[in-house]
């Protein structure tokens, strides 16, 4: 038996993007400014909205040791887990820069859509953007960039 599986997402223009999203997307920006990224040369930029109106930003930092170094959804995700332990997360923004300028469609990496499923299971579903300069793709429930996802239901 054949089987598909299908994703939907919103393929957007900033201006159809809200108010907040906008504001998101500025301060993932803003954070992209600090990553530590001497060896890729490639600034990645996170910003999470959580339910209590806070947005927590983070950047990749990277290592000379590379495998040590962590991206900036990671950064952000667990930095919200630390500081608001009890606190669901709504949406994620995602941006990113290599030395030509802003990059068209930063897709997160294997290992924070797994970070995403967990903060998901943690807490509910959550808003993904992966924002370019030009068009942005959102998602509203991030676990779809992560089919057949290990998880706790797994164990
Ligand atoms: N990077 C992120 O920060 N997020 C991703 O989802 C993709 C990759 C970082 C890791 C590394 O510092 C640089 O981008 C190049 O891979």
């Amino acid at each position: 038996m054949k089987k598909e599986l299908h994703i939907s997402y919103d393929l957007l223009r900033h201006s159809d993007l809200t108010e907040e999203e906008l504001r998101l997307e500025q301060a993932a920006i803003q954070a992209a400014q600090d990553a530590y990224a001497p060896y890729s040369k490639f600034n990645v930029g996170a910003a999470v909205l959580l339910e209590n109106g806070e947005i927590v930003t983070g950047s990749n930092q990277e290592n000379a040791a590379y495998p040590s170094g962590t991206c900036a959804e990671r950064t952000a995700l667990f930095y919200a887990g630390a500081k608001y332990p009890n606190v669901p997360v709504v949406s994620l923004i995602i941006v990113a820069f290599n030395e030509a300028g802003r990059v068209p469609f930063i897709p997160p990496c294997g290992s924070c859509r797994q970070v995403l499923m967990e903060t998901a299971s943690r807490f509910k579903p959550f808003k993904l953007l992966l924002a370019g300069a030009d068009e942005v793709i959102r998602l509203d429930d991030c676990r779809s960039v992560l089919p057949f996802a290990f998880d706790k239901e797994s164990l």
